[in-house]
């Protein structure tokens, strides 16, 4: 399979497999939404299918929870969870201080909930995700539909007093369509080039009425497993400041991905 994969999907599939190895039998656990999840979601799978790996999940999204459930993971909802032990999911950006850009997938309202509701949320990451300042990849933030263009304005008019180098927006689309999100809501993506302060950032803009969340995950991410397209991976941890530097090996794992979509 290895030498099928260029070497942003070894990247991706080596810091997920990495993170699948933090997962306990009984744990409660976040599975996040994107490409880099979906290998996580796979690999659980397998440890489930043949280590007899007992866990409930919690899916980030209606994507995630069809693979989830496809490779034999128990689904639970969040309320029926309440709280989980661990959430796994990827990120668009993340800086020194594992502050994150989420929702490149159209995920964040679900996936930023869960992982705030988790002991511990652990990112996993290509190494092309690491910026110094956050902002290069379009933030994304979440709106209702009900006047989302004079919802729009005001954010754009907001970022006026922000510190940020672009101010430009716009509505995602699916085709034709708006896309439109598991909550019925539509994105909109702030072109910022550069977010100078974070934290205010993500405080005011969900000051706004019809912004329903925001992609800024500040201070929830704990640990990140940073994935090289040689197989190398790093797990960061933020609260104890360690780095470990360790190889992961692609063998066995043949069929893994073979009908992989996501
Ligand atoms: C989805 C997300 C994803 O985690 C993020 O977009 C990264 O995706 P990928 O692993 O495909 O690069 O936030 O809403």
């Amino acid at each position: 399979m290895s030498s099928e994969l260029s070497p942003i999907d070894k990247a991706k599939f080596v810091c997920a497999k990495r993170a699948a190895q933090f997962v306990e039998s009984g744990m409660r656990v976040g599975l996040g939404t994107g490409s880099t999840a979906a290998w996580l979601v796979r690999c659980l799978g397998e440890t489930v299918r043949n280590e007899g790996l007992s866990i409930k999940a919690v899916p980030t999204s209606t994507r995630t929870a069809e693979l989830a459930r496809r490779v034999g993971i128990e689904v639970i909802s969040l309320d029926q969870a309440k709280w989980l032990d661990l959430t796994i999911d990827g990120a668009d950006e993340f800086d020194a201080e594992l502050n994150l850009i989420k929702g490149g997938g159209g995920a964040l309202l679900q996936e930023k909930i869960v992982a705030t509701a988790s002991d511990r949320m652990i990112v996993i990451a290509d190494i092309g995700k690491e910026v110094e300042t956050l902002g290069a990849f379009p933030l994304p933030i979440e709106v209702i539909p009900f006047g989302w263009q004079t919802t729009q304005a005001l954010v754009e008019e907001t970022l006026v007093s922000m510190d940020v180098l672009g101010r430009e927006s716009t509505l995602r689309m699916n085709g034709d369509a708006p896309f439109v999100t598991d909550e019925g809501n539509h994105i909109i993506d702030l072109h910022l080039k550069r977010i100078g302060n974070a934290r205010q950032l993500a405080l005011i803009l969900n000051q706004m009425p019809g912004v329903v969340e925001n992609g800024l995950f500040i201070d929830i991410c704990d640990t990140v497993v940073v994935g090289y397209g040689d197989g190398k991976v790093e797990v960061r941890d933020i609260n104890d400041g360690t780095v470990a530097k360790e190889q992961v090996e692609f063998g066995e794992t043949q069929n893994l991905f073979s009908d992989l979509t996501d």
